[in-house]
């Protein structure tokens, strides 16, 4: 998807030719013009025909004296984020349908930043179209939008830049979630991610460990979920150094199941298709790389990934089975279908390593974590509350909320067993926190650590089915405010200005 941003007035917008136009128009908005589009918007409010809600559509067709033959009037609602974002959602979605390629979205009234941020990002949302595994492209789909603004300033540039790298952001973890497992092997997940990393000047370095190199750390928990698989596990190591070289970095945890059939405590057959998004969290590390490759903002972040298949084989992992993951913890393996965990306590301890200013792991970790929040919300784990509280924020500013949830040792209790030093599974209650307690042992008491369990909002189901590409949202407006925040801490001192007493 192209975007393009530009000064754009209801009169030039009459005049201008374009593919298709959509007339962004909020509540309280009164055309002032002459010209054809400010008449038609007037005429169409007065009459009733048209109204501001968010959302409420007008398909006109060569209009008298307008350039283009497809406008649609939108309504916009109170001009909010979210408000924007239906509108937006509704015209393309109508006009994705239809033969135009291009559209001009055009904002009646000066949008707010974030507004502006909304549309771009929801823009970008519509007109993506899955392709990989298609044998004929589909046809008729939007490919470039211009936004118009009545007015350009420094704030609205850098709002759309922003949005622009965190749309592209979104399309990579979208695509890399949506593609089947066997076309997206942790082999090709590994490419994907070196991929980031090539191309002159690229801020992102890429190292994949294999079999090998995951046996020699002794990641024996991660192995013990690859065993039952004839595709070879990969352990993908991303950093982007935006910052000085000495400044710790986020590292970022992504769960990289491609396929999960549960193991040898197998899956029930009815919609095990959806497992293959069992990497969205993986997807979603892609994804953060991909805006920080284009955005370049001032922090460092690295991005771990490990990536395997849960398959059931003759070899395959049972369950009792005792494993010895990487920090020396020894896990009894109860439920081969709780392997999430286990691939991610290993990639814990590996992150820890590194010194990081946080740890912050997103996976689609439990169907309790749906049954908890449905699609709405992550889930949100955290033993840091000021690290809660600014992804919190962040998944509000991008609208790609979470909700923190609790980590009471009490919930751990179940995770007891006579024969290591903890189970891979607890009972029933409180799945996704019993989860998140198991993870919380991988990580150091001081260490600032973050779990997003996206199980329920990393994927649509039904007609609609596909990834939705969060929570990249998210974590970009996290970095960016890490970015922020860093930059001015570092900036020098302003020169005092003479003290004037009174
Ligand atoms: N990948 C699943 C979690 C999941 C389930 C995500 C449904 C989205 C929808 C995970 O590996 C899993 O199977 N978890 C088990 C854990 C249980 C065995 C303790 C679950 O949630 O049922
Ligand atoms: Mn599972
Ligand atoms: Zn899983």
């Amino acid at each position: 998807m192209d975007f393009e941003l530009k000064t754009l007035r209801l009169p030039q917008a009459a005049t201008a030719k374009a593919d298709a136009l959509v007339l962004l128009a909020g509540e309280g908005f009164t055309p002032e013009g002459e010209d054809a589009l400010s008449a038609l918007l007037d005429h169409a409010s007065a009459a009733g025909d048209f109204k501001p809600e968010a959302g409420k559509l007008l398909p006109c067709y060569s209009a008298q004296g307008l350039a283009t033959r497809r406008v649609l009037l939108a309504g916009m609602g109170d001009g909010s984020p979210a408000a924007v974002r239906k509108a937006v959602t509704a015209a393309l979605g109508a006009l994705g349908k239809g033969p135009a390629r291009e559209a001009t979205l055009c904002f009646a009234a000066p949008p707010s930043p974030a507004a502006l941020r909304a549309a771009v990002l929801a823009a970008a949302d519509a007109c993506y179209v899955y392709t990989a595994t298609k044998s004929k492209p589909e046809p008729c789909t939007l490919a470039r939008i211009t936004v118009g603004v009545p007015a350009l300033n420094a704030a609205l540039r850098e709002a759309f830049a922003q949005a622009e790298g965190v749309a592209r952001g979104v399309t990579v973890a979208r695509e890399w979630a949506n593609r089947p497992a066997n076309h997206a092997t942790p082999t090709l997940l590994a490419a994907a991610a070196q991929a980031l990393a090539k191309g002159k000047g690229s801020p992102v370095r890429c190292e994949v460990l294999g079999p090998k190199e995951v046996a020699k750390l002794g990641m024996g928990a991660f192995q013990a979920v690859a065993r039952g698989s004839h595709e070879e596990l990969r352990f993908i190591v991303l950093r982007y150094q935006g910052a000085a070289k000495g400044d710790a970095p986020v590292a970022l945890v992504g769960k990289g199941i491609t396929f999960d059939t549960g193991g040898i405590s197998l899956k029930p057959a009815a919609e095990m298709d959806e497992m293959k998004f069992d990497m969205s969290g993986a997807a979603s590390v892609l994804g953060v790389f991909e805006a920080l490759r284009h955005l370049r903002p001032a922090v460092n972040v690295v991005g771990l990934i490990p990536a395997c298949e849960n398959m059931p084989d003759g070899r395959a992992v049972k369950p009792g089975d005792v494993v010895t993951s990487m920090s020396g913890q020894t896990i009894e393996i109860l439920n081969t279908d709780a392997e999430g965990r286990l691939v991610l306590c290993d990639a814990l301890t590996y992150a820890e390593r590194l010194k990081p200013a946080a740890i912050i792991d997103v996976a689609t970790l439990t169907g309790a974590c749906v049954i908890a929040l449905g699609a709405v919300r992550s889930g949100l784990f955290a033993n840091d509350d000021a690290l809660a509280q600014a992804l919190q924020d962040a998944g509000e500013t991008a609208q790609d909320p979470c909700w923190r949830m609790p980590l009471d040792d009490d919930y751990a209790q179940g995770l007891k067993t006579r024969f290591a030093d903890v189970a891979n599974v607890a009972g029933r209650q409180a799945g996704a926190v019993t989860a998140a307690k198991f993870l919380q042992r991988f990580v150091a008491k001081g260490q600032p650590w973050a779990h997003l369990d996206i199980a329920g909002s990393a994927w649509k189901s039904g007609t609609a089915k596909g990834a939705t590409g969060r929570p990249v949202g998210l974590l970009m407006h996290y970095l960016l405010g890490l970015a922020r925040a860093g930059q001015t801490a570092k900036a020098p001192a302003k020169p005092a200005k003479t003290a004037r007493r009174a």
